[in-house]
């Protein structure tokens, strides 16, 4: 049996980020056996913030942006120079089609309803924003062939701006989704 502590914010929102990454920094340190990071940064704000801080870790880290054309077509969220500069330090940003979305989206924009993966990604929002944000990157990465699956890895998520949620998961391919295993909760919103 083991005791751990979980560090709580009291709302979901953006000033938790320098809170959230000295968690993760914490847990990085007193785990020893992750060699991974995957953040969902759609500016990539957080994602530099977090390489700052981590700079001298031995330890990957990976940006998850939002899909092209997410708020204009053609465009994403994220700017080319931004996605230099991350790769300048070693940060790979993926940009693709988000896991529990993706087209099942189109089809309920234009018949409505709901798909099975929005029932996923509303239960995962239970628990925080960041949860389901935290799961969604993981598959998308994984995907992606950015992250192996069947490795303990940290993913870090948030609610719209910032990140406020951190956990300890092994990822699995989409096609696997139930077979995801949350770890530990190394951070997330109380509200
Ligand atoms: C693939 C993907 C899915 C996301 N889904 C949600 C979501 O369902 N709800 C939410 O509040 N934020 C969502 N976000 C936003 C992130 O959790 C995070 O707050 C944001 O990307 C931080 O970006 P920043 O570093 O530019 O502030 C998503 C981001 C990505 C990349």
């Amino acid at each position: 049996m083991e005791r751990k502590f979980i560090t709580y914010f009291e709302e979901q929102g953006n000033d938790y980020t320098d809170d959230l990454i000295s968690a993760v920094k914490d847990k990085l340190e007193s785990s020893g056996d992750i060699k991974r990071i995957l953040i969902a940064s759609s500016t990539g704000e957080s994602a530099m913030k977090l390489y700052g801080a981590l700079e001298d870790e031995d330890v990957e880290i990976i940006n998850v942006t939002h899909h092209m054309g997410f708020k204009e077509d053609n465009v994403a969220d994220i700017s080319d120079e931004m996605i230099k500069k991350l790769e300048d330090v070693g940060i790979k940003t993926y940009i693709g089609a988000h896991a529990f979305s993706g087209a099942a989206r189109g089809v309920t924009n234009k018949y409505g309803g709901f798909s099975p993966l929005d029932v996923v990604a509303d239960t995962l929002r239970m628990f925080s924003h960041g949860i389901k944000v935290s799961a969604e990157i993981s598959i998308m990465a994984a995907d992606a062939g950015l992250v192996p699956v069947g490795e303990k890895i940290i993913a870090i998520g948030g609610r719209g701006k910032g990140v406020d949620t951190a956990v300890i998961l092994t990822p699995v391919n989409a096609k696997n989704l139930f077979d995801m295993k949350f770890h530990e909760i190394i951070a997330m919103p109380k509200d």
